[in-house]
């Protein structure tokens, strides 16, 4: 199913582009994108992001669903043939479905479709009913059942909130009584806010885990390269649970048996769960992103994501290099003879020829002190440009800001806004030099209390030839 044929764009069908997302991963979509002889202007939602803001021109009206007819109406006036949407959040609120429009593209589902990720305990459903493989549960509205459930179980299930929690929302209990426990913060308390009021209660999965993203432009499947993400904050997989702390691509299958698997992995997982879609009457257009445990009984979905993983998007944007714009206008689908010069005449993804740099590469997140419970802001950072220029190197930014107030020091008056603050990213003929290229940067930059693993891609570099 890779599809293989030449496409070449004409040089005048330019698009101008709305990006929605702040994050490392819309820096590193804002930088591919950049690249684009297809990119009229690219407008940001966000670039108090100094990375998106070194290449977009700043959104003047409010970017938020209650007022979405001042995006709309940005949109029409900025002939905007493509908006990019880069996080959960606006594509469950149902930014896609409101920004569509005759002419002009949305890369990312619709809210019935974003569901996927949005409403764990029916994407459970729809995917028992389609036979996918998952871990085995039930999802309760209800304490004392959900309590009473665990109490029944002979090993400490998995407990996760069905809605969104910034991939917070899973504990993974090492007694029943945790177990218990996660169930009461939850549902009794609402830790994890609305999210947490319906809970999955899970059998716990053994075996080791792979991202497995693809482009899905309602009919047709185009699996990205696989790439293994590190979850918790501690190298050797210690710690909580973070957003991820790196990734490297291609990555966390079995070496040698790659295509078996992907395409195992395509026909049992993903082209099923397409059509349990389609049977409910949702057309899904943009990122599919299936978190998968690779159990000796084969591959399970753990989660799915409606968008493009973070980190896993900025190791796959080191390696993309066929047109981003392309990939991603044939994705979302465009209607000829658009008012916002988007594509005509209309291009499929199974038109699209891919192209992937070989070799590898490797995302190390820099991650600021108290992350993730508290990550402290304010923090100074030095090393930035100095790392970005060794060869091979990319930095992206995800929580940092340009303090005005010490604007003029050394720094740039660079400092840390959120958890995870900086993407340190490096390609390589191998997995082993893109990882050292991406230490050698990472070791560069400086902040207090910087937090980072140093094992990302590690155990797989020592196998010298991935693919
Ligand atoms: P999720 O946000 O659903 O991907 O879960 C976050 C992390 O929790 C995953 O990456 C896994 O490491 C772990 N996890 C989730 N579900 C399970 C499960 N059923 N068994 C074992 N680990 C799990
Ligand atoms: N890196 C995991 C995620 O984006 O959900």
């Amino acid at each position: 199913m890779r599809p293989r044929r030449a496409y070449h764009p004409r040089m005048s069908d330019r698009v101008n582009v709305l990006l929605i997302g702040g994050g490392g991963r819309e820096h590193a979509l804002a930088w591919r994108m950049s690249q684009s002889p297809r990119l009229g202007r690219l407008f940001a939602s966000d670039t108090q992001n100094p990375g998106i803001a070194s290449l977009a021109t700043p959104v003047d009206v409010p970017v938020n669903m209650r007022e979405i007819y001042r995006l709309q109406i940005f949109c029409d006036k900025n002939n905007i043939g493509l908006v990019v949407i880069g996080p959960e959040e606006p594509l469950a609120a149902g930014m896609a479905d409101a920004l569509l429009a005759p002419g002009r593209a949305v890369f990312g589902p619709i809210a019935a479709a974003a569901r996927l990720e949005a409403d764990k305990a029916w994407c459970k459903q729809l995917l028992r009913g389609a036979s996918v493989p998952i871990a085995e549960g039930r999802s309760f509205t209800d304490f004392t059942a959900a309590k009473t459930y665990v109490e029944t179980r002979e090993e400490p299930p998995v407990v996760k909130a069905s809605g969104l929690c910034k991939g917070k929302g899973v504990i993974v209990p090492s007694s029943i009584d945790e177990a218990v426990a996660a169930l009461d913060r939850m549902m009794n308390r609402l830790e994890f806010g609305e999210a947490g009021r319906t809970v999955v209660v899970e059998e716990r999965l053994e075996g080791s885990e792979v991202s497995v993203l693809a482009l899905v432009d309602g009919r047709n499947i185009y699996l990205l390269e696989p790439c293994q993400d590190h979850k918790r904050l501690g190298d050797h997989d210690t710690g909580p649970n973070t957003g991820g702390m790196g990734v490297f691509c291609p990555g966390g299958l079995v070496e040698g048996r790659d295509d078996a698997l992907l395409a195992q992995i395509q026909s049992e997982v993903l082209v099923p769960t397409l059509d349990a879609l389609r049977r409910e009457g949702i057309e899904y257009r943009g990122v599919m992103y299936a978190g998968l445990m690779l159990t000796p009984a084969g591959p399970k979905v753990l989660e799915y994501n409606c968008r493009f993983g973070d980190p896993e998007c900025q190791a796959l944007m080191m390696r993309l290099e066929s047109d981003v714009i392309e990939l991603m206008l044939a994705t979302a689908g465009t209607s000829p003879g658009s008012a916002g010069g988007a594509a005509s005449p209309r291009v499929r993804l199974d038109e699209i020829d891919v192209r992937w740099r070989p070799g590898a590469s490797c995302v190390v997140v820099l991650a600021a002190p108290g992350y993730p419970d508290k990550p402290r802001a304010g923090l100074p950072i030095t090393g930035v440009d100095q790392a970005a220029r060794l060869p091979g190197v990319q930095v992206f930014h995800a929580g940092t800001r340009i303090e005005a107030a010490s604007a003029g020091e050394a720094n740039g008056g660079l400092v840390t806004a959120g958890g995870r603050v900086l993407n340190v990213c490096a390609v390589g003929d191998t997995l082993a030099q893109a990882r050292e290229r991406a230490y050698a940067a990472a070791r560069l930059i400086h902040f207090e209390g910087k937090q980072m693993r140093t094992d990302i891609g590690a155990a797989a570099a020592r196998v010298p030839t991935l693919r």
